[in-house]
Order: C-alpha cells, then sequence, then structure tokens
C-alpha cells in the first residue's frame, strides 16, 4: 500500500513538472467599468464571466478557477497601469481579462511580459493593442473590422456622400480611416470628418455641422455609454431623420438596452457589428439565458458580455494547455488558431495577429414583436480586414 502511494506521487510530479506542481487555484484579474457612467457595460463582463462559470464549471485543467475583479470606471490609463500592476505582484492573479477602453489596454500592455501574464481583452477595440505586446489576445473585434462593412453597406444601397463623425481616441481615428477608405473605394465620397471629445458631448452642433455639410448621411463611432444614447438622441431631437439625412455607424451607438430609450426614433438606423442580442443561434439562445440570468434582467445585456463569455473560454484553453502553471508564452501559443461557435457565430483566434476572425453582421434598428432591436439583415464572413492605424 505504502509502495502504491508513493508510486502515484512521484508519476504526479512527473506529470507535472519536477518541483512545479500545478496551481490548486489559478487566478484571473478582470479589469472592467463597475462603477460610474459605463456601469452597465462593467455589469455585462461580470454577467458573461458568470455565464461561463454557469455552464462550464469554475474549474479549468483541474485547477480552480478565482476571479479578482477591479473597478476602473473610465478610460484612465495611469490607474489601468497601477491596477494591473497590483493584480500581477500583489494578487499574483496568472492572467489579465477584462478592459473596456483602448487607452487602458495601451498602457497595461508593457507590463505583461516582465509579470508572464496573457491579457485576454474583452472589450477594447483600437486595431494597434495586439501589436503592442505579444501577449496579447482579443476576444472583442476591431473597430476597423466592424466599420468596413457597414461602408460597404452604405455604398451597396446608392448612398454617395457622407460626413463622419467619431469620438476622438485611438478607436475613433480607426473608424473614421475604416469608413473612408472602403466608402472611396467603393466610389463614394467622405464630404467632411468630424472629431468628438470622449467625454461629456453636447451634441447639438455636431448635429448642425452634419446638416450643413449636405451629405446624403452621416457615419458614427462612439464607444458604447452615456454618449452614444446622447448622440442617437440629439440625430432624433435635431430633425435629421425627417430631413432624410441617413444615420451609419458601428454596433457601440445602439447597443440595445439603449434602444428602449431612444424609441421609433432608432428606426432605420443603420449598424454593422460582431454581436446582436437578437442573433438567431442555438449557441445564443444558451448564452442569452445565462447572461440575463447573471444579469437579473434580459433587457441589460449587451456586447460587452460575449467578449468575456468568450474571453473566459479562451482562458479556461490556456489554463488547460499549461496545466495550471504560470507561462504566458505557452499560454498565448496554445490558443493560437483556436476556433469556436461563439453566440456571436464562428470565431477563431487568428494565429499571426492574435485578433478575432468572425462575421460582421449588417443590422437595422426595427420593432419586431413589439421589441426594438439590432436586426440582423446581411452578413460578412470571416471577416479578417482588422486595421492597421489608431492608437
Ligand atoms: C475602446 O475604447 O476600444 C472602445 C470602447 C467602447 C466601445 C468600443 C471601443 O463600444
Amino acid at each position: 500500500m505504502k509502495n502504491y502511494f508513493a508510486s502515484v506521487a512521484l508519476a504526479v510530479a512527473a506529470v507535472s513538472g519536477a518541483g512545479n506542481a500545478h496551481a490548486d487555484t489559478v487566478k484571473i484579474g478582470v479589469i472592467g467599468t463597475f462603477s460610474g457612467p459605463f456601469a452597465l457595460e462593467g455589469k455585462n463582463f461580470k454577467a458573461g464571466v458568470d455565464a461561463y462559470l454557469a455552464l462550464n464549471g469554475s474549474k479549468a485543467g483541474g485547477s480552480d478557477i478565482e476571479i479578482v475583479y477591479r473597478d476602473l470606471p473610465e478610460a484612465d490609463p495611469a490607474k489601468a497601469k497601477a491596477i494591473a500592476q497590483e493584480l500581477i505582484v500583489k494578487d499574483k492573479v496568472q492572467y489579465l481579462g477584462g478592459v473596456y477602453f483602448t487607452p487602458d489596454a495601451l498602457a497595461i500592455t508593457p507590463l505583461l511580459e516582465q509579470g508572464n501574464v496573457p491579457l485576454v481583452i474583452f472589450n477594447a477595440a483600437a486595431s494597434i493593442i495586439t501589436k503592442k505586446s505579444p501577449l496579447v489576445v482579443r476576444t472583442s473585434f476591431t473597430v476597423w473590422q466592424n466599420t468596413t462593412p457597414i461602408a460597404k453597406a452604405a455604398a451597396a444601397r446608392g448612398i454617395k456622400t457622407v460626413i463622419t463623425t467619431v469620438t476622438d481616441y485611438g478607436p475613433g481615428a480607426d473608424a473614421e480611416a475604416a469608413f473612408k477608405k472602403t466608402f472611396e473605394a467603393a466610389g463614394g465620397k467622405v464630404v467632411d470628418s468630424i472629431r468628438m471629445p470622449l467625454k461629456n458631448t453636447d451634441f447639438g452642433p455636431i448635429m448642425q455641422r452634419i446638416k450643413d455639410s449636405g451629405a446624403e448621411a452621416a457615419f458614427a463611432f462612439v464607444p458604447a455609454g452615456p454618449n452614444s444614447l446622447g448622440y442617437t438622441k440629439a440625430f432624433a431631437d435635431n430633425g435629421l431623420k425627417q430631413k432624410n439625412i441617413r444615420l451609419l455607424a458601428t454596433g457601440d451607438l445602439t447597443q440595445e438596452p439603449d434602444l428602449p430609450a431612444l424609441g421609433d426614433a432608432g428606426i432605420g438606423i443603420l449598424t454593422g457589428y460582431h454581436y446582436a442580442v437578437s442573433h438567431k443561434s442555438a449557441a445564443n439562445d444558451v448564452f442569452v439565458a445565462a447572461a440575463s440570468k447573471a444579469l437579473g434582467s434580459p433587457d441589460e445585456l449587451n456586447f460587452a458580455a460575449v467578449g468575456a463569455f468568450d474571453g473566459m473560454h479562451v482562458i479556461a484553453k490556456m489554463i488547460e494547455a499549461t496545466g495550471g502553471k504560470q507561462d504566458a508564452a505557452k499560454a498565448v501559443a496554445a490558443v493560437k488558431g483556436l476556433a469556436w461557435e461563439s453566440p456571436r457565430g464562428p470565431v477563431s483566434i487568428d494565429p499571426e495577429t492574435r485578433h478575432i476572425t468572425q462575421n460582421v453582421y449588417v443590422r437595422e434598428v426595427a420593432r419586431v414583436d413589439g421589441k426594438l432591436i439590432n436586426k440582423e439583415i446581411e452578413t460578412f464572413a470571416d471577416q479578417r480586414d482588422w486595421g492597421s492605424v489608431g492608437n
């Protein structure tokens, strides 16, 4: 009997590497906007994580998973860096996940290699982030990837002139460049380009400039939150729809929880995006049920939950591949080329860029069975044009 136990112990030591047994508990630090103006998006990160754990259990590769949440209410690179540092050094997390805003993700990337920690981004969407560190993998989207299909859809609908209106930071610069390049290649003309501040915008003057430009349509990128609803409301209140000016955008502008407040004024807004809550698939039905349960209300569900849900899938695969040991390079190598069925459709991690390949859908805000939704009307399959500018 004694010998039996001794040989089992030896075998375990051999499998896990001498003196380096797998961690019983692997900690994942999740940074999100859990309070403040973007609390809804943080709540959706948590709902995505909770939905993943509810459906898949809280173990991966024999280790228990422990989530350590940290609040970062607004884009604040210095604070982002300090929080990530603390998670790595004090909390000893093996993985970082989350991050809503691009400037925060960019502030964290320099810490990853020394900390031996991968960062799986649940949202931040400027193209450049994955280039800043080989240890970044992104399960959300790039703004560029979601913009090119809507530019093509606009041209296909016979729209000839557009004014672009974007938030003045990295993801907005990506949106502006992607729209102009794609729309003009398809024969259209961008007649003017407006940059809007990240915080507390008065959209009245923007709406006036859109009217004055004479463009047939406005294209908008605004990060989802109070300002995205502010923009769509201003578009309605300033009578642009009545003037037959079309509103085109990435889906960040029309997150589902905002649609009731926008009301019928939102009907007809045309967007490009990787995920709609109303996406029709069995995988999405399962996800929506689990995430709605975690949120306590299906009406609060948005895209951020899907980025988190899929982010947890990627981190679980990393933990399996490393047997719970801290080896960031091995963890990232293990998910290069990983393909799975997401609630949004089929996705995979591109082995070279660590961007996500996915379908992007053209959607129209519509009332279906009494409810305002982002109705998917066209699919651009396997979008791999992740873009190249912005910071
Ligand atoms: C970003 O900062 O990368 C970002 C934030 C919110 C969005 C999209 C992009 O809706």
